[in-house]
């Protein structure tokens, strides 16, 4: 019973290696990322790309396992949503609505320990923020909306119609 069961799967199993998803790996400009967007110093910068650009920008260091199915399209689904949702290396091309409403999601997920991804902070300790990252991230993000001097506009009729970007 156990030896009918184990070839089909291991058949299966050769075949899923053969379907590799598409590599996350620099397409666009380079120009367009969040450092020149507003200031970004090495701090919060070097922050953003050890524990979020995997999964929201265009160049993910991926992990050995990326190159075996099905780990790799489970990867390949997080940067999909992750960039969906987000993408640091294009930041520069958000208007600053779009600027000021991610800066505002950043720092909800980052006080409510959303962000890096549970599972990802499991196989990448190194990704998880310490105490002293998130104040750092948290005050850059005050920092910036300040910056693009946008706060007229976050009343309550632009958040009743919270759009999707
Ligand atoms: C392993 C991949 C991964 C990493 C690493 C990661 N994210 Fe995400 N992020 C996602 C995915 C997937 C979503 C969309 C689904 C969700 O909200 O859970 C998301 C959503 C978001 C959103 C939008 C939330 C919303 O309310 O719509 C923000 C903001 C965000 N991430 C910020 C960050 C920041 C900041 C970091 C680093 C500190 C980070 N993420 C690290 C995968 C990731």
């Amino acid at each position: 019973m156990r030896k009918k069961l184990f070839y089909p799967l291991l058949l299966g199993f050769i075949i899923i290696q053969f379907m590799r998803p598409e590599r996350n790996e620099g397409i666009g400009s380079k120009n367009d990322d969040i450092q020149f967007a507003f200031q970004v110093n090495q701090s919060v910068h070097s922050i953003l790309k050890r524990s979020c650009y995997d999964c929201h920008s265009d160049h993910t260091s991926y992990p050995w396992y990326a190159n075996v199915q099905p780990a790799g399209w489970w990867i390949q689904h997080h940067i999909e949503e992750g960039k969906s949702h987000l993408n640091f290396s294009t930041f520069k091309t958000y208007t600053p609505a779009e600027m000021d409403h991610k800066l505002e999601e950043i720092k909800e997920v980052i006080e409510e320990n959303e962000m890096p991804l549970k599972s990802y902070r499991l196989l990448h300790s190194k990704a998880s923020l310490s105490e002293n990252e998130k104040q750092a991230l948290l005050s850059w993000v005050t920092e910036s909306r300040k910056r693009l001097n946008l706060s007229h506009h976050f009343n309550s009729e632009y958040k009743e119609d919270e759009q999707e970007y």
